[in-house]
């Protein structure tokens, strides 16, 4: 299974699914996109994984940065697409050209606290429980069908970096699992949504 990986930033997410892909064979990351010069390409870099920076400032319009990233991707023939820490949103033309082969992971238990801040408004909100989700990539920011998530409890000593620090543990936990998933076949993706498989 060949994957692309688009990021924006530390990169952690990438790392981890490099090192899963490292440890049991299951895909081969094809190509690490960045939308600007930043850590993760870097390290992506470092590790012998092709890179490239299609640099965000360099487009007049989003349209033209999607264009251009998506003859990029293309080129790198990847059966799945991999948001991670990737900070834009990317129009229809990109998803259509990718359809149900765009994947995000979203630091809250989606469809709670779309966007930015996530452990800062679930704490002043007094949630109970936060978490992790990975989805389908639609228009709409985090949003899409949800693949799978995972819980942790809010606990009253709880600030937002040590959420922030549980909920990323969680999170290198999930995408390589959705990633393996995928490659063996228990996980389908299509138009129509997710499908998880039984294995006999
Ligand atoms: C993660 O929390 C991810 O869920 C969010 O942005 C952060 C990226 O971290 N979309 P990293 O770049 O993978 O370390």
């Amino acid at each position: 299974t060949r994957v692309a990986i688009l990021i924006s930033g530390r990169g952690s997410n990438m790392e981890a699914l490099a090192d899963d892909i490292e440890a049991n064979h299951h895909s081969t990351i094809c190509l690490v996109v960045a939308n600007k010069p930043c850590t993760g390409i870097d390290s992506a870099a470092a590790r012998g994984i092709p890179t490239k920076i299609v640099n965000r400032s360099n487009f007049d319009t989003r349209e033209d940065h999607d264009h251009a990233m998506c003859a990029i991707l293309a080129d790198a023939e990847p059966d799945y697409i991999f948001m991670a820490g990737y900070m834009a949103i990317v129009g229809a033309a990109f998803i259509d050209r990718f359809t149900a082969r765009i994947l995000n992971i979203h630091p809250s238990l989606l469809p709670a606290y779309k966007g930015l801040d996530t452990h800062e408004r679930a704490l002043a909100d007094g949630a109970k429980q936060h978490g992790v989700s990975v989805h389908i990539v639609s228009e709409q920011l985090d949003d899409g069908p949800i693949i799978l998530q995972a819980a942790l409890t809010i606990n009253p000593e709880d600030t937002a970096t040590t959420l922030a620090t549980r909920v990323l543990a969680l999170e290198h936990i999930l995408y390589p699992l959705v990633l393996s998933s995928l490659a063996h076949g228990d996980l389908e993706l299509s138009h129509s949504g997710v499908k998880w498989h039984n294995r006999e």
